[in-house]
C-alpha cells in the first residue's frame, strides 16, 4: 500500500492512473477509523480499480471552540486498517500545505448549507465543500463515496459536484451501527463507560418515529413530540439541538412524513454532539 503525503506526488501518481485507464475511486476522511469508514472503503473497491483513502482533519470545518485540537487521531492504526481493507492509497496531506499562508479561496453550496447542521454550524459545510473540492482536484476520482451518516453533507456534496461539473459518480453509502444501534462515529469515544448507554437516545427516538410511520401517523409534529419524550427518559441531561423531518433530496422541510422523508437530529450528550438520521419512507 502506498502513503502519500505530498500533494505534487497524489498529482503526479493520479495522473499516470487516469492515463492507464485504472479508475479511481476516493473516500475522503478525517481518520480514526471505524467500521463505517472501513464499508465505504471495502464498497469504493467494488466500484473501482484503486481507492483513494484521505485523513486529513479539516481545520475551516471546524468553529472556534469546536474539537479540533482534542480530536481523535491514530495514523498508524489507520494505515493499517485501510491496508487490511484493501485500500491501495492513502493521502494524507499536512495542513501548511493543504491551506498555506495567504490561503483565501472557499466552495460554497449556498441554501443547502443553511438549515439544520448550517444552523448549529455557520461555516462548517463552507470548510467541508472547499476541502472536498480540493481532494476531488488533487485525486481526479472516477467515483466518490460518502457515508448516509451524514446525510446533509452528502447532500451538499452531492449538489457541489453536480454544480461544479464534476464528472465524477457520487455514492451514498448506508449508516453502519454499532450492535445495540449507536451509529458508528470517531466523536463515540469520547463517552465515559456510564455516560456510553444514553448515546442510544438519537436511536431510541429514530426508532420510535419509524414505529409511528408505520402505524400511519405522519404528523411530523405529533412524532417530533414523542421523540422528545423518548430522548429525555433515556437521559434526562440530553440537550435536544433539533429533530428535524426534509425531503432525502432537496432538504425541504415538510411536516407531514411522505415518500423520501428524513428524519435528522443533533443531540447534546455530558457535550459529546451527536447526530443521527432514519429514512421514515
Ligand atoms: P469523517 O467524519 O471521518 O467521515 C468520513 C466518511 O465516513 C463520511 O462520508 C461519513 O459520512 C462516513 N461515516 C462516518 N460514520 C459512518 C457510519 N457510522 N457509517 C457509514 N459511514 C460513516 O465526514 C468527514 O469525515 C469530513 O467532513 C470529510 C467529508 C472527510 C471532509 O473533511
Amino acid at each position: 500500500m502506498k502513503i502519500i503525503r505530498s500533494i505534487k506526488k497524489i498529482q503526479s501518481l493520479t495522473k499516470q492512473l487516469a492515463s492507464e485507464g485504472t479508475s479511481i475511486g476516493l473516500v475522503p476522511t478525517m481518520g480514526f477509523l471505524h467500521e463505517g469508514h472501513l464499508s465505504i472503503i471495502k464498497r469504493a473497491l467494488q466500484k473501482s480499480d484503486i481507492v483513494i483513502t484521505t485523513i486529513f482533519v479539516n481545520p475551516t470545518q471546524f468553529a472556534q471552540g469546536e474539537d479540533l485540537t482534542t480530536y481523535p487521531r491514530d495514523e498508524k492504526g489507520d494505515i493499517q486498517k485501510i491496508k487490511d481493507a484493501g485500500g491501495q492509497i492513502v493521502f494524507i496531506p499536512k495542513a501548511s500545505d493543504i491551506y498555506p499562508n495567504g490561503y483565501e479561496t472557499y466552495i460554497e453550496v449556498e441554501s443547502l448549507t443553511k438549515i439544520l447542521e448550517g444552523k448549529s454550524r455557520p461555516s462548517h459545510f463552507k470548510g467541508v465543500t472547499t476541502i472536498v473540492a480540493k481532494l476531488f482536484n488533487m485525486t481526479r476520482p472516477d467515483v466518490v463515496l460518502f457515508g448516509l451518516k451524514d446525510f446533509q453533507q452528502a447532500t451538499v456534496l452531492k449538489k457541489m459536484t453536480t454544480d461544479l461539473n464534476y464528472p465524477i459518480k457520487f455514492i451514498i453509502a448506508p449508516t453502519v451501527r454499532e450492535k445495540d444501534g449507536l451509529a458508528m462515529s470517531s466523536r463515540n469515544k469520547y463517552f465515559s463507560k456510564s455516560e456510553r448507554p444514553d448515546a442510544l437516545a438519537l436511536i431510541y427516538a429514530l426508532k420510535a418515529a419509524k414505529e409511528m410511520v408505520k402505524a400511519n401517523i405522519t404528523d411530523c409534529q405529533r412524532i417530533q413530540k414523542e421523540m422528545q419524550a423518548v430522548i429525555k427518559t433515556t437521559c434526562k441531561k440530553a440537550r435536544i439541538e433539533y429533530i428535524a423531518f426534509n425531503d432525502f433530496n432537496s432538504l425541504k422541510p415538510t411536516d407531514k412524513v411522505v415518500k423520501n422523508t428524513i428524519c435528522s437530529l443533533a443531540v447534546k450528550l455530558y457535550n459529546v454532539r451527536l447526530i443521527d438520521n432514519m429514512k421514515l419512507m
